[in-house]
């Protein structure tokens, strides 16, 4: 599928942000191997310390939902430069996923793409647990 697919979801994803305390509303779409489309969305709560990225959102229902092998995720935010995941995000994305291509978006056009691997160098992973 293209780029642009997958960006239209996270960027309809986007629209179901719970995020009255930041403000920043942020959708993530993860592309599996066989095509299928799992989005997600930061869900914000009043303790703070408990929001979810979008990121995490889309990976954890994905996972749910039974899904094992992906291909992408796309990012989307309202900003003019690109919002990369998080440090926790990468991690989270890297046990799940590998190295999978991260597309960055805003409303408009894509911002950016890279390999996971090249987001978090040097990651710690169930190879270093032998
Ligand atoms: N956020 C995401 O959902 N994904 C990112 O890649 C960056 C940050 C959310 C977390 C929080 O709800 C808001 O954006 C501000 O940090």
């Amino acid at each position: 599928m293209p780029a642009s697919d997958l960006v239209s979801a996270a960027r309809g994803a986007r629209r179901h942000a719970l995020a009255d305390y930041s403000r920043f509303k942020v959708g993530a779409a993860l592309e599996t191997v066989d095509g299928t489309i799992i989005t997600g969305c930061n869900i914000e709560n009043a303790t703070y310390g408990l929001t979810l990225c979008a990121e995490r959102v889309a990976m954890f229902k994905a996972l749910s939902e039974g899904h094992r092998r992906f291909r992408r995720i796309a990012v989307v935010a309202d900003t003019a430069a690109p919002t990369p995941p998080c440090g926790p995000c990468r991690q989270i994305l890297w046990e799940f996923a590998g190295d999978i291509e991260v597309v960055l978006a805003n409303l408009r056009s894509e911002k950016g793409r890279h390999q996971l691997s090249a987001l978090l160098p040097l990651p710690f992973d169930r190879r270093l647990l032998k």
